[in-house]
């Protein structure tokens, strides 16, 4: 049982100092060809006895579409950079998946399918060319198929494959993760290739928005060097970072997705907060690069949680409990807080796959916390944030510190304002308070799990599901317990 906390931490909410507008994209999932995620996961096929439309599962689309899915990143991560696209229209060719574990891929989910899944959502697109084992030309030809409009060969075979209407390729990067699985290249060959490669990415006149790929948290000179390329903001909106929550820190022995010590909850806390200041670092560096135009970018297109292989799953396959919904809104909250630098994020990954947003075995389908964070925050894509302070308790376990609360808060179209607020800490509630200025009414919904990894399962589907929270008027401030190990959203207005 949690303890409550004497103390009442008042939350200000600067109103009037507006941050930016948080793009929908911040919300962005990424679906990569591994494990378990497409083949026996979001992809059946049209034969399947799984009820299912063009192949994709009903249950899962219809889950995907209540989180207003605002981008989709494909077809990798590390597989990017061994995908050739002509295995995945027409008839298809069955490979070995190099990338993850040499498991079959038979192709089955290609161009066609990913297209029409994000047009079905109406998701925009973030396609990840081949520049590890490709060409420039595969790679051209490919933007061509998919997006030409007029009479060309490319264009009439993408109809002849049944799809007469252009798609749109709303983002583009090339290459991934080209200082390891992408090529283990330096970072001056990778930028000579990228702006080489990315002076041939258009079709009809029109470009993608152009992202060049970039360090993961370990090697930031990799993306410092990059940017040197005299060209590269010509030829680029931004550069994409990697972040991943393993809970020791070490790739060797990452800890447990269930089953953990507190002290392992602390340590993934500790981690994860690491994104506010490698965002920090990470725009400072952009903006000690002169030549790059102002607002040029920072894409988060890979983070998440990552545990240990989870053993008789498919590679990455990993539990999601109430850690991870907290590990959620505590990003979440950070990227708000840069809403005018961070265009997008995509979470690492849709199903089956890290920190998923839903967990599925044959005929079942399980939403996790992380699910709820993601339909519970929605409602801040295209809000604007808005800055926050607070001076709150501390959690502390071992030798780690850290806020044991976090909040953000955005300005809704509807003038309206979105609060969501996360207790970090997994032993005490705390006590809050937010002035009314002058706002009539609060409601909010609550995510909170009865133990530190709580989670969803086909036996208790809502075991970790939100619920109304308890938010008293109290004079001129709105006042609330948030539980220990706990996610809220408020509307207040
Ligand atoms: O998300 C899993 C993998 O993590 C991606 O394929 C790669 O880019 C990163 O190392």
């Amino acid at each position: 049982m949690a303890m409550p906390a004497a103390a009442q931490t008042a939350i200000t909410i600067e109103r009037e100092s507006e941050i930016g507008t948080i793009q929908p994209e911040v919300y962005g999932q990424f679906l990569e060809h591994l494990g378990t995620q497409l083949y026996g996961g979001l992809w059946v096929g049209e034969d399947s006895d799984i009820p299912n439309t063009d192949g994709v599962r009903d249950d899962v689309f219809a889950a995907l579409q209540k989180l207003q899915v605002p981008v989709i990143r494909w077809p990798g991560g590390c597989y990017a950079d061994i995908y050739h696209w002509r295995d995945g229209i027409g008839k298809r060719t069955p490979r070995v998946n190099l990338a993850w574990g040499g498991t079959s891929e038979p192709n089955t989910f290609g161009t066609h399918e990913f297209f029409n899944l994000a047009e079905r959502l109406g998701a925009k697109t973030y396609l990840n060319v081949n520049l590890g084992s490709g060409t420039v030309n595969e790679a051209a030809d490919w933007l061509e198929y998919i997006t030409g409009n007029g009479q060309t060969a490319l264009a009439q075979e993408r109809r002849g494959n049944g799809r007469a209407a252009p798609w749109k390729v709303d983002y583009l990067s090339i290459g991934n993760e080209t200082w390891g699985c992408g090529g283990r290249m330096r970072p001056a060959y990778y930028a000579d290739l990228y702006a080489h490669w990315a002076s041939f990415m258009v079709v009809d006149g029109e470009k993608p928005v152009m992202i060049v790929s970039g360090a993961h948290d370990g090697n930031p000179e990799f993306s410092d060097e990059v940017l040197d390329h005299p060209m590269i903001g010509e030829v680029s909106k931004g550069i994409s970072l990697h972040f991943y929550t393993l809970p020791t820190s070490n790739w060797s022995r990452k800890g447990a997705a269930t089953g953990f010590a507190e002290s392992e909850w602390a340590s993934t806390m500790e981690r994860t907060l690491r994104m506010d200041g490698l965002i920090a670092s990470s725009i400072a560096m952009i903006d000690s690069h002169d030549k790059l135009p102002d607002g040029y970018g920072l894409y988060v297109d890979e983070w998440g949680t990552w545990f240990d292989e989870t053993e008789g799953r498919s590679s990455l396959w990993q539990e999601n409990t109430i850690r991870d919904g907290v590990v959620a809104g505590l990003n979440l909250n950070i990227f708000h807080k840069y809403a005018d630098r961070v265009p997008m994020t995509n979470i690492a990954q849709m199903v089956n796959v890290l920190q998923a947003m839903i967990l599925v075995d044959d005929e079942r389908m399980t939403l996790t916390p992380t699910y709820h964070v993601y339909e519970m925050y929605a409602l801040f894509q295209n809000a604007k944030s808005l800055r926050v302070a607070m001076d709150g308790p501390t959690y502390s376990n071992g030798e780690i510190s850290i806020p044991a609360l976090s909040a953000s808060a955005a300005r809704m179209k509807d003038g309206r304002l979105a609060i969501a607020l996360v207790n970090a800490d997994p032993g005490a509630d705390h006590a809050i308070a937010i002035p009314r200025t002058g706002a009539e009414r609060a409601t909010g919904r609550i995510l909170a799990g009865n133990a530190m990894d709580s989670r969803n399962s086909a036996a208790k589907p809502e075991a970790v599901a939100p619920r109304p929270a308890t938010i008293r008027q109290d004079g001129n401030r709105f006042t609330a317990v948030l539980p220990a190990r706990s996610v809220s959203v408020w509307i207040v207005g």
